[in-house]
């Protein structure tokens, strides 16, 4: 069974597959056309934490490509009513494929893990895999190609991160992460990453000048994810540096373009006139959020239409 935990769970020409097919829905609906490749298919959208984009994004694609979706709430008493296999077994006999944010990474693990239907990542502590398709979706129509593209993350090496660096490695861009000393990423995820590809290009700097000096792209989100409220104080201190801002832009080059996942904290991580600013691409980015899950959810449930339509 394909479950999408992490983009470890697919290869780098399913990873393009995804993306060309994203891209072919887009165009479609620019066009006034949406095909009802998923007629009749249901997925179910279990989160543990707020959403606004992967929710909405899901729900309105989904509905977009002739299915259904179900938003499971706190009622449902995941972890929390029953067994996990009984609560997985039963779920998989009315869903063709569940979406689910969860607090720990285990959490979509053990979800996949009795193979009752195919699980999406929709954000965990380790990693975001719907977040990397779509930011290389903006990539992409940003320079015409991914290919060959220097991608640099100002701020934590979080769940965000962790997944661009490993989408860059898949795509053979080059990613630079510039944060505070101790806010690197996890070093069991990148060593995974050099497993499986020992030729990425990655880097970690502590300057966040420098490490823009080559950018095409400048990402950054929260210095406080969901779940650290408690370290609020202590990683404001520790990220002061790590603003991204007109001075920092300005280190960059005047193609550089912007990108955050949101949501921000705007003043905090990114000012105002950044965000707002002629470089920034962040609200297509967030658009794209829903391309890019339709491509991914015709892969998962809609393969034959590839097939016909997708080169
Ligand atoms: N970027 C992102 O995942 O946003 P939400 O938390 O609103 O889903
Ligand atoms: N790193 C952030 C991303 C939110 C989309 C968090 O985990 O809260």
């Amino acid at each position: 069974m394909q479950h999408f935990l992490s983009l470890f769970d697919i290869s780098p020409d399913d990873l393009q597959l995804i993306l060309r097919t994203a891209g072919v829905v887009k165009q479609k609906l620019a066009a006034g056309d949406r095909p009802n490749i998923l007629k009749n298919q249901v997925i179910a959208l279990l989160f543990e934490k707020p959403s606004l984009r992967t929710r909405v994004s899901f729900e309105a694609g989904m509905a977009q490509l002739g299915g259904e979706s179900l938003f499971l709430g706190s009622d449902v008493g995941w972890g929390k009513r029953e067994s996990p296999s009984d609560f997985t077994n039963v779920l998989g006999q009315f869903v063709d494929a569940v979406v689910c944010r969860a607090k720990q990474h285990a959490q979509v693990e053990l979800l996949a893990s009795f193979n009752a239907m195919p699980v999406i990542n929709g954000l965990t502590d380790r990693c975001h895999p719907c977040q990397a398709l779509a930011d290389i979706l903006t990539i992409e129509e940003a320079f015409g190609s991914y290919a060959g593209k220097h991608l640099v993350f100002v701020g934590d090496g979080n769940n965000v991160a962790q997944s661009l660096a490993l989408i860059c490695a898949m795509l053979k861009m080059r990613f630079t992460l510039a944060c505070p000393d101790g806010y690197e990423m996890e070093s069991d995820w990148m060593a995974m990453v050099q497993a499986a590809y020992p030729d990425a290009e990655i880097e970690t700097l502590h300057d966040p000048a420098a490490a823009v000096k080559t950018a095409d792209a400048i990402y950054t989100d929260v210095w406080t994810s969901m779940g650290q409220e408690a370290e609020m104080v202590a990683r404001r201190q520790a990220f002061k540096d790590f603003q991204l801002n007109k001075t920092l832009l300005q280190a960059a080059p005047t193609s550089a373009r912007v990108l955050h996942c949101l949501p921000a904290v705007r003043g905090e991580e990114i000012t105002d006139e950044v965000i707002d600013g002629d470089q920034s691409d962040i609200v297509r980015q967030a658009g794209n959020r829903m391309h890019a899950q339709k491509g991914l959810l015709v892969w998962m449930l809609g393969r034959d239409w590839i097939g016909k339509n997708v080169v």
